[in-house]
């Protein structure tokens, strides 16, 4: 009984405090080798810009399926792999992706 509470406030914990902190560590398992996040020039664009540029539900489709999405996002092919990622993780990894720039392009007046 008591491993089950423990497992059931483990899970519920989990879920609370899934956040940008995991996204960040997620991030530098499975992006960090082609998406740069210190203005650098990697593979594919630095996150800043993606956060500046992107809406969050475009970030975690284009995670989810990049060949779906690279001609509506302007590319002329897809070189980015589809990452086994779990549907939390790719939550995850767009609120770290969205919290890196508060500042929006659309929001520009
Ligand atoms: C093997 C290198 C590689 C890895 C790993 C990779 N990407 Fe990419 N990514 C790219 C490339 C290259 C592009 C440019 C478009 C294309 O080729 O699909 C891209 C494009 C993107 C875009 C669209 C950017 C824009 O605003 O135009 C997003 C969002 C993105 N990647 C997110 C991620 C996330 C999140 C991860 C990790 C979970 C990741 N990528 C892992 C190479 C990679």
């Amino acid at each position: 009984m008591k491993t089950i509470i423990i497992t059931i406030i483990s899970l519920l914990g989990i879920n609370l405090f899934a956040d940008i902190e995991n996204g960040k560590k997620l991030h530098l398992a499975n992006c960090a080798i082609c998406h740069t996040t210190n203005g650098g020039m990697a593979f594919g664009k630095d996150f800043n810009i993606v956060s500046y540029t992107r809406k969050k539900e475009d970030i975690k489709a284009y995670m989810k399926d990049p060949y779906e999405n690279f001609k509506r996002f302007g590319y002329d092919a897809n070189a980015m792999p589809t990452l086994p990622l779990k549907e939390n993780e790719i939550e995850d990894i767009a609120d770290y992706i969205d919290s890196l720039q508060t500042f929006k392009v659309w929001m520009k007046k």
